[in-house]
């Protein structure tokens, strides 16, 4: 069956020129998106030093982890659309050709996604007044590596014996914890759980509420993700504090964020409640 499914689409709807640019006067890197704002505060707050797993991390990993790439010490992301996984693929070699000066050709990404990427990392080193962009996503490729190849993995992240032994002190799930029932989100948090070292932490950001219509719809998934999870589940805050709870879970502190309706930002056309899910063992 035909996959129609362009991840790159996903990357320039949530992270577009209008709201990230360079100031023609100054030069300076300039982020609008008060979603993206609120987005990057959140992580750099809460992130723990050491590894991170992005559960679902999408075509867009690399732009969430770019303010936090000087915090951790490794970072992995796993998704269960290739097609996702090969979008960051080619950002690393971007980033591996500003390496070797290379001349950089790709027919995936162009010119205006690579400016974009750029501009994020160089507002975070002008936000650090330290470094510089280039230094930044060099950081980030080599903080990507596990045995010498880019830490990426394909496939389900309900499936944790994809991580073997491994146990981090971050898992990021950004949008992406879609579970068919309420036994698959517990057993889900019970994994992770498993998997996080003392004093780690699960950052879970998402709507409030996440409809089966959404991941049909506004939200266009890869085929393989809508077929994995047909009735995606709106499950509430109610429903993953009990599950939280029930996991054992002794640290749960969920805040609720309404960001308003800018006419020119990424809410184009309603803003959005947005959830912020810190939890520690
Ligand atoms: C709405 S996107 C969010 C992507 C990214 N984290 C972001 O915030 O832009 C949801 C992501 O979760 C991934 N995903 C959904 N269910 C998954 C599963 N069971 N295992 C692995 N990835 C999954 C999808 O492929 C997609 O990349």
């Amino acid at each position: 069956m035909e996959n129609n499914y362009n991840p790159i689409i996903s990357v320039r709807r949530d992270f577009d020129l209008e709201n990230i640019f360079y100031n023609l006067a100054t030069n300076e890197a300039v982020i609008k998106d008060p979603d993206l704002k609120k987005i990057y505060s959140y992580l750099r707050t809460e992130v723990v030093p050491g590894s991170l797993l992005s559960l679902g991390a999408g075509p867009t990993h690399l732009h969430y982890v770019i303010p936090v790439i000087d915090l951790i010490t490794c970072v992995t992301a796993l998704d269960l659309s290739k097609k996702n996984i090969e979008v960051i693929k080619e950002f690393f070699r971007y980033i591996g050709s500003l390496k070797k000066s290379e001349e950089f050709k790709s027919d995936i990404i162009k010119n205006t996604d690579i400016q974009i990427l750029q501009c994020l990392a160089d507002f975070y080193c002008k936000i650090k007044k330290r470094g510089s962009g280039k230094g930044l996503l060099l950081k980030l490729l080599e903080k990507s590596q596990y045995h010498d190849k880019a830490d990426l993995i394909i496939g389900d992240m309900h499936d944790f014996s994809l991580m073997g032994e491994r146990k981090f002190n971050n898992i990021l799930l950004g949008f992406s914890l879609y579970v068919n029932s309420e036994d698959q989100l517990l057993k889900f948090f019970q994994h992770a759980k498993g998997h996080l070292n003392p004093g780690g932490k699960i950052l879970l950001i998402d709507f409030d509420k996440f409809s089966n219509d959404d991941i049909n719809g506004e939200f266009l998934e890869d085929d393989d993700v809508i077929r994995k999870c047909p009735d995606s589940l709106d499950f509430s805050l109610e429903m993953l504090l009990n599950v939280l709870g029930q996991v054992g879970f002794k640290e749960k502190n969920i805040s609720t964020k309404t960001i308003p309706v800018l006419t020119d930002g990424l809410e184009k056309e309603r803003g959005y409640e947005y959830f912020f899910a810190t939890i520690k063992n």
